[in-house]
């Protein structure tokens, strides 16, 4: 998936200041305050979003990133329609995309496929790598804060606010969707074709693996992945 996608869903922001905050970032994840050019660090486009839990596969994180918006702007449609109050719909989906915007910078990448944390990564976690950056460029405090809230009960702060809510549940919604189906194509390819594998090749969709047994058993899972795994 091409970070286009994210720049696209960032077209949406009404707020002409704050969508150019949001693309400059996107088109260019740079720390101001912390130097991170170089080869050891693993690039935004091609980062997993986890070493080895969901979305942990090259260009993950960009998957990731875009399917947490569009989970939080359904959100956003539901709390509307359903439940009577307005949204706003700019700072959720700036939060959104850049909730983890700086994964990338705290993984290194052994080998492809394979990633370790960064020298970075063991000093400063992801979230506080955004928030100071958020910070530094004087983005509104309600999109800090719901950047600040995407862990819930688990991170710094929890949800105030029901943009920080919708970012929140949407994140940890797709981020368990991911890990589940991952978990789910792993134990299909151990029963069907007695193959352990720690890690999917970029080619083999857990999400393919999944439809492939429901539609035609194992046969269907060896059919097409085979020689793949
Ligand atoms: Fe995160
Ligand atoms: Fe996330």
């Amino acid at each position: 998936m091409k970070d286009d996608n994210l720049l696209a869903i960032a077209g949406g922001i009404k707020d002409a200041e704050l969508r150019e905050k949001v693309v400059a970032m996107l088109r260019d994840p740079r720390l101001s305050m912390i130097e991170t050019e170089g080869s050891q660090y693993t690039a935004f486009a091609k980062s997993p979003a986890s070493k080895r839990r969901h979305h942990s596969y090259e260009n993950g994180l960009v998957v990731h990133t875009y399917s947490t918006a569009k989970i939080a702007l359904c959100l956003s449609d539901i709390i509307e329609e359903v439940y009577g109050v307005k949204v706003d719909r700019d700072t959720v989906i700036a939060a959104a995309l850049l909730h983890d915007l700086f994964k990338h910078v705290t993984y290194n990448e052994v080998y492809p496929g394979k990633y370790t944390t960064s020298r970075l990564g063991e000093r400063l976690d992801h979230m506080s790598l955004i928030i100071g950056e958020l910070y530094a460029r004087r983005f509104p405090l309600d999109v800090i804060h719901a950047v600040a809230a995407h862990h819930g009960d688990n991170g710094p702060i929890a949800p105030q606010t029901l943009e920080a809510l919708a970012v929140h549940l949407a994140d940890s919604t797709d981020a368990t969707m991911s890990d589940k189906v991952l978990f789910a194509a792993k134990d299909i390819l151990r029963d069907c074709m007695g193959v352990e594998v720690q890690t999917l090749p970029l080619e083999v969709s857990p999400f393919k693996v999944v439809a492939a047994k429901k539609e035609g058993g194992c046969g269907e899972v060896k059919r097409r992945f085979s020689g793949m795994v």
